[in-house]
C-alpha cells in the first residue's frame, strides 16, 4: 500500500496523497533536514526539553518542506508557511496560489503528511496504546452514542474503536483547522467491522487508514469522489 514515490508524481485535482515519514532518522539525514528549517522552526526545534521530540520535530518540518517543495517545484528552504488562527500551517500567500493544500500528523516515531489540490484537508495519526482512563475521556470529548460503544467493549477492541473515533474527529476539526476544543461536536458512527462515516457534517470525505501495526490514522478533506494514493517519504 505504500509506494515509493515515482519520478514523475503528478497531483490531479482529485487526488489525495498520504505520505508515511519515518521520523526517526539517521544523523545525516538528520542535519541535511535541520538545514532546510526557518530561524522560527528552529527556535522552536530548540525549545524541546527531550532531544527525541526535537529531532523529531526537525525529522517532521524538514520531510514536510522537502515533500511540499516537491509539488512546488522549489528547494525546501523556499517553502514559506502562514498559520490560521489556532495555528493550522499553510502556504505563505505568494505560494497558495499553487492550490497545494496540506496537513501534517506526528504520534511517536512515525508521521503522515496529507496534500490535494485546493480542498481543506485534515490528518491524525495516533499509536494505539494502553490508557487506564479510556471510559473517563470517551465520556467527556465523545457523543453519549459513541460513548456507549467504547463502554460495551473491552480491551484491545475498546482501545481500537477509541483511538478511531479520536482519529477521525481530530482529522475533521484538523480540516477545518478549529482545533481539538470542538472534539464532542462532531458525530462519528462506527464499528469494529465497518469504515467509520461522519454524521453531522454534509460534504466531506473521510478515510481511516493503518499505517503500520498499532498506528491508526484518519484523513478528512472537502468534497467528495477523492482518490486516495499512499507513498512512503524517503529523506534525501
Ligand atoms: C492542532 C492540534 C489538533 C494538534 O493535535 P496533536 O494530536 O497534538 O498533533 P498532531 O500530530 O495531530 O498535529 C500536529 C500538526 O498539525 C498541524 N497543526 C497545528 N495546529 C493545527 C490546527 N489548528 N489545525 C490543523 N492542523 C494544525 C501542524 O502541522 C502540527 O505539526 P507541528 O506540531 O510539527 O507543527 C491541537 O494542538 C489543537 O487543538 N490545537 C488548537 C490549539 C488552539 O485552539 N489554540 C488556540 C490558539 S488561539
Amino acid at each position: 500500500m505504500w509506494l515509493p514515490v515515482p519520478a514523475d508524481l503528478t497531483l490531479l485535482p482529485n487526488d489525495v496523497h498520504v505520505w508515511r515519514i519515518d521520523l526517526d532518522v539517521p544523523e545525516p539525514q538528520l542535519q541535511n533536514l535541520l538545514e532546510t528549517l526557518s530561524s522560527d522552526e528552529i527556535t522552536r526545534a530548540n525549545r524541546f526539553y527531550f532531544p527525541e521530540h526535537r529531532r523529531r520535530f526537525i525529522a517532521g518540518r524538514g520531510s514536510l518542506r522537502s515533500i511540499l517543495g516537491g509539488y512546488l517545484g522549489i528547494e525546501p528552504q523556499q517553502v514559506k508557511f502562514d498559520y490560521q488562527p489556532r495555528g493550522k500551517p499553510v502556504l505563505a500567500p505568494h505560494l497558495s496560489n499553487s492550490g497545494i493544500a496540506f496537513n501534517l500528523s506526528h504520534s511517536q516515531g512515525l508521521a503522515l503528511c496529507a496534500v490535494n489540490y485546493q480542498r481543506p484537508i485534515g490528518v491524525d495519526l495516533e499509536c494505539i496504546h494502553a490508557m487506564s482512563d479510556i471510559e473517563t475521556l470517551a465520556q467527556r470529548f465523545f457523543l453519549p452514542r459513541e460513548y456507549d460503544v467504547v463502554r460495551s467493549l473491552c480491551g484491545h477492541q475498546q482501545q481500537e474503536i477509541f483511538f478511531r473515533y479520536w482519529t477521525c474527529k481530530e482529522a475533521y476539526l484538523k480540516a477545518t483547522g478549529e482545533g481539538l476544543a470542538q472534539l464532542e461536536q462532531i458525530e462519528v458512527v462506527l464499528n469494529i467491522t465497518e469504515p467509520a462515516k461522519l454524521q453531522t457534517v454534509d460534504d466531506w470525505s473521510l478515510f481511516e487508514l493503518t499505517p503500520t501495526e498499532n498506528y491508526l490514522a484518519a484523513i478528512v478533506v472537502a468534497g467528495s469522489d477523492c482518490s486516495l494514493q499512499c507513498w512512503q517519504y524517503s529523506a534525501f
